[in-house]
This record gives C-alpha cells, structure tokens and sequence, in this order.
C-alpha cells in the first residue's frame, strides 16, 4: 500500500498504533467496531505476528470479527472469556469527562457489554470528536423492529421532559430498508444537538419499553487516544489524570499495511 493517506486516516491510523502499546501478552482484549478499530485490528495483528503474542480476543460486531480472524487473531464468543482486561474501540463524540456517543457504526449493543465488562475501556479517535458538550452527533439508540414506531413516538414524548435542545428521531435505513444490527434490531437515530444531562438521558431512554440500549457510554471509558494527521498523539487518563504527548511515524508505518478497507 503506498497510496497516500488522507489527514483524517492518518489521524486515525496514529491514534490506533499508540493505543496497541497497551495491549501485553495473555491480554484478554475486545476489539471495537468502526474505521478507527479497523486500524487498530491491523496494528494489533502486526504485533502478533512479529511479537507472537498469545491474545485472546472478543469481537463487537461481525465485520470486526471477520477483519481480526483474516489478520491471524484468535476471536472467541463473549460467553467464553465472560470478563476482559482491556477494550479498545472507537467513538463518534467524547467530552471533557470521557463519556461517549457511540452507534454510528450500528454496532453499539455489542460494543457496550464488551466495554463494560472490560477492567478498561480505551477509545481511539481522531480530534475532531472531541467536544464540549455532548449531542451534535445524532444519538443512536437501539430499539426491537417490533412495534417500533411506537417506540419511536414514547422515545419523542420522553424527550419533551429533557435538557436537549432538538428532538428529531429517526429510523437508520440501509438503501431503502430499515438497517439491522448484528442482533436484528433497528437503529433510530436522534437529533439532540446538544445533550444537558447525558447520565439522565441514558437512564430515562432504557426504561422505554422497546429500547434495548442507547449509544450513551458514561463511566466507562477511562482513556481516550487522540491522533492528529501530522501523527501526534495525546493520551488522557481519567483516573490517574496522566496526560502523555507522543509523536507516530505516520508515514513510514503505514505501509505495512496492504488493506485499507474497513
Ligand atoms: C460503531 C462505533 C464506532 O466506534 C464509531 O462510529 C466511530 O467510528 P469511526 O472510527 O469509523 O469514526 O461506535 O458502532
């Protein structure tokens, strides 16, 4: 692969390549979802094979259990492991606190049970999903096909009691039909603009019948992985408040890569 990258790849692949100085041999790991994670599955499988690593691994979502297998890394069911040392996954927004929007890859059900169940949750991202005030991205939230428009018009009358500052909801198509998640659910897709109190919201939407789970991570990540397109990096840590700034190789890494695609 010798195509030249675009900054926001480069943004993400750096991000990636700094988070899989976390992962040690006999790590039980979850594997996220997205573009970011993708780059992340390339450079863990990378260590794999020239550090021969013994991991074992827990997919969020079937194309990531499909990238990592293909790459050479050992991909169990969840119910196998139960308990994980460490996830690494990818975020559509992240605030000052660290918590998250997450779903924009349809996948946030999975990615939510791996990530819970993981002594640490380290997202990777580029710094363009770092903001103030959690919102601008549209909430997904995962809801059964069953009866879902009335799920739909609970979640729009539950809203009115909120501190958001819109309240669109709508149905996650896929060409011209309802996308199903791996577990097949549908996604609806709210357009809050801003979001006053995330932990509230998070709350009030899992008690609507219909809702399985929202996109809303609060508590759970503890590190975030920030990578810019020149290659620099910083890393916070919530718990410790450690804050590292390091530089990645873009250009010369990147081309042990042969595939890009996610
Ligand atoms: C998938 C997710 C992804 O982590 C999120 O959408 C970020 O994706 P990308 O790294 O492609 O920007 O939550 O459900």
């Amino acid at each position: 692969m010798t195509a030249e990258l675009s900054p926001m790849d480069k943004a993400k692949y750096a991000a990636a390549r700094r988070s899989v100085d976390f992962v040690e041999d006999g790590m039980k790991l979850g594997l996220g979802t997205g573009s970011t994670a993708a780059w992340m599955v390339r450079c863990l499988a990378e260590r794999v094979k020239t550090e021969g690593l013994k991991l074992t691994c827990v997919a969020t979502s079937r194309r990531t259990a499909e990238l990592a297998t293909g790459l050479g890394i050992r991909v169990v069911p969840m119910d196998d492991v139960k308990w994980l040392d460490l996830t690494i996954d990818g975020a559509d927004e992240f605030d000052p606190h660290l918590n998250l929007i997450k779903g924009g890859g349809a996948a946030l059900l999975q990615e939510k049970i791996v990530a819970t169940a993981s002594d640490r949750m380290i997202v990777i991202a580029d710094a363009a999903k770092e903001v103030a005030q959690l919102g601008a991205f549209p909430l997904p939230v995962e809801v059964i096909p069953f009866g879902w428009q009335t799920t739909k018009a609970l979640i729009e009358e539950t809203l009115y009691s909120l501190d958001v500052l819109n309240r669109e909801v709508s149905l996650r198509l896929d060409r011209d039909k309802p996308l199903k998640t791996d577990e097949g659910h549908y996604i609806l897709d709210l357009n809050l603009k801003r979001i006053g109190n995330p932990r509230q919201l998070a709350l009030v939407l899992n008690q609507i019948p219909g809702v399985v789970e929202n996109g809303l991570f609060i508590d759970i990540c503890d590190i975030v992985v920030i990578g810019n397109g020149d290659g620099r990096v910083t890393v916070r840590d919530i718990n410790s408040g450690m804050v590292e700034d390091v530089a990645i190789d873009v250009a010369q890494t990147v081309n042990i890569f042969a595939d890009l695609g996610d």
